[in-house]
């Protein structure tokens, strides 16, 4: 029998509010049992969906993605490693995704983002005249167009 944690303990070791775990529960994210004086407790493994859920999100995902991720976890029965690799690889790309986002935002904090504003003396030389804007709006080279050679 796997060992069941109260609320409070489940929000003091995942770092996450109470609140927040009740409003992953009333979404179906996580789920708890009612011990015989009524209180939520939460089976030890509802930590890694806890932190699933939270990096989750860092990366981007939507509660709804997120939920449909966690939602090809066994039911009844604490996933394993390759259930949650089985999980992982299925959203990989989506985590390159952002790594290449945060890289270009890196190297865009001190250079021509595109954006329009011509500011810099840098917009000039690789975006003359918001050439960008051609290719749609926002700051086109954060969002991956190719800056001029
Ligand atoms: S940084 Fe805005 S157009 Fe270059």
């Amino acid at each position: 029998m796997e060992t069941t944690l109260t609320i409070g303990a489940v929000a003091k070791r995942s770092g996450v509010a109470a609140s927040a775990l009740r409003f992953y529960e009333e979404r179906g994210l996580i789920r708890s049992e009612r011990n015989g004086s009524a209180h939520r407790r939460f089976v030890r493994s509802t930590l890694r969906r806890i932190a699933f859920i939270v990096f989750a999100q860092k990366v981007g995902l939507t509660l709804e993605e997120i939920g449909a991720e966690l939602a090809k976890l066994p039911d009844g029965r604490t996933p394993t490693k390759s259930d949650w690799h089985k999980l992982s690889s299925g959203w990989a790309h989506r985590i390159d995704e952002r790594i290449g986002e945060l890289q270009r935002l890196k190297e865009g904090l001190a250079d021509c983002i595109g954006c329009g504003c011509l500011s810099m003396r840098q917009c000039k030389l690789v975006n003359p005249a918001d050439k960008a804007a051609s290719k749609g709006a926002g700051p086109r080279y954060w969002l991956g167009d190719k800056q001029p050679k």
